[in-house]
């Protein structure tokens, strides 16, 4: 259990780096079981989740490991892969079921466990198995298990019902070792995609479109070990534009893509806040009157990213006047709203759609997390509202996502520390 102690109403200020991001990490470690011999990954986090993957890793056959010597690497030796992956982990982190993709690539057959629901939806995994089906393989579903299976992928046509981001990788790195030509249509174009496609491009993958919403990928015999380097975490550098601009600060958020915040470098712009965006860096300005309402729709990349919902919705209910916020990615993920009205904020849910009138004013209270950006919010909620928050994260969700981020926000000025915790 991990609580949080946050002294608010005070602005932000200074430069903060951003660190490597967790999305493109996850699929791209989880990529290198189709690559031999030793990988080197740098600017992975360092953060829970990527934990989560290596020891999946680890559970595989795999070594994995974070480097001593050379910080945010990760190495990885692959000999040889075992096709079932661990019940706890995969139900842990349900990005760990992405691994499906090059298992059955390299194997011929995978053996993974359905990861089930989580807070913030019902998320399930047909998608990825209609992809994997696509390919070639058979797939059935055995004592909570899917098991996929196919001597030899083919390339085929597949056609996604919803641009899923992990289906898209998984089919990706699938199709890399199949035999002949994959077309994936309807694809996720999330950045988080095109880096792993970069990835595998330089182990030898041919892959061309990803980042678009049409992939075409021909197969090869093989890949080979590489060394690459992560892109940076659009959604942390997000959630910082917002904490910027929620406690009227002004923060240079450094090693950015500017491209991959313009979702929300315009919905912050539109409600007044000042931004501006450099090769590799954002200005966010914060400072002066009182923001505007607007009104904001989560959509796939290019639209505004649902990992940032809840912290968007936190800005808001500062903002002057009446804003809609409406979900359509997740069918479950506006837990961090009833948490934000124990701060003051005046919010009321109709079914996908939150109406949040503007306070004011914001006031410290005891608050609980139940997932990651609903703790980012939550978060940047305290560092605006008077007085104390105490965030209880049960589950460091808030670890599994932001690396060293008390330390972070303490270095622009945010009043962030660990409590104590007691056990009774
Ligand atoms: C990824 C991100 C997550 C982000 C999400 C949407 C990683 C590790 N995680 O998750 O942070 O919130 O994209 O941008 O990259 N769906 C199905 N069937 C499937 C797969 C998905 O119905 O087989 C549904 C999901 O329930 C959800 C929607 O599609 O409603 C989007 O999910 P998806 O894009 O797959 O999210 P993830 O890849 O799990």
């Amino acid at each position: 259990m991990q609580r949080l102690l946050i002294k608010g109403g005070k602005p932000l200020n200074g430069k903060y780096r951003v660190s490597g991001s967790k999305n493109a990490a996850l699929p791209i470690l989880a990529a290198t079981i189709l690559l031999p011999d030793h990988s080197v990954i740098k600017n992975v986090p360092n953060l829970l989740d990527v934990i989560t993957i290596i020891r999946v890793l680890r559970a595989l056959g795999l070594r994995a490991e974070y480097s001593q010597s050379v910080p945010n690497t990760v190495d990885v030796w692959n000999n040889s892969v075992k096709h079932v992956a661990p019940y706890e982990l995969v139900t842990k982190m349900r990005a760990s079921f992405f691994v499906i993709g090059p298992i059955l690539a390299i194997k011929g057959l995978a053996k993974i466990p359905l990861p089930g629901g989580c807070a913030i939806g019902s998320r399930p995994v047909d998608i990825h198995i209609k992809g994997m089906e696509a390919l070639g393989a058979r797939v059935k579903l055995e004592h909570g298990f899917v098991i996929a299976e196919a001597k030899k992928l083919k390339g085929g046509r597949f056609y996604l019902d919803f641009p899923s981001v992990g289906a898209t990788e998984s089919v990706m790195m699938a199709a890399t070792l199949a035999e002949g030509e994959t077309l994936i249509e309807n694809a996720a174009k999330e950045p988080e995609i095109a880096d792993l496609a970069n990835f595998l491009i330089k182990a030898g993958a041919q892959i061309v479109g990803a980042g678009t919403d049409v992939i075409k990928v021909s197969g090869v015999k093989q890949l080979r070990p590489v060394e690459y380097s992560i892109i940076p975490d659009r959604i942390e550098a997000g959630t910082i534009m917002a904490a910027a601009a929620i406690t009227m600060g002004k923060v240079m958020i450094e090693g950015i893509i500017p491209e991959q915040l313009e979702a929300v470098a315009r919905k912050l712009q539109e409600s007044g806040v000042r931004i501006k965006m450099a090769a590799d860096r954002v200005e966010v300005d914060g400072s002066g009157d009182r923001f505007k309402a607007v009104d904001v729709k989560t959509m796939p990349f290019p639209g505004f990213p649902t990992d940032m919902q809840p912290q968007i919705a936190a800005f808001l209910t500062l903002a002057k006047g009446t804003s809609v916020v409406s979900e359509t990615i997740f069918e479950n993920r506006f837990m961090h709203m009833h948490e934000l009205r124990r701060l003051g904020a005046d919010i009321k849910l109709e079914g996908q759609s939150a109406i949040i009138n503007g306070v004011a004013k914001l006031s410290g209270a005891p608050v609980k997390v139940s997932d990651l950006r609903a703790g980012a919010a939550l978060l940047i909620a305290g560092l605006a509202a008077d007085g104390e928050t105490e965030l209880e994260d049960r589950d460091h969700h808030i670890s599994r996502g932001y690396e060293n981020i008390i330390e972070k926000l303490r270095g622009i000025g945010g009043d962030v520390s660990k409590a104590v915790v007691h056990v009774p």
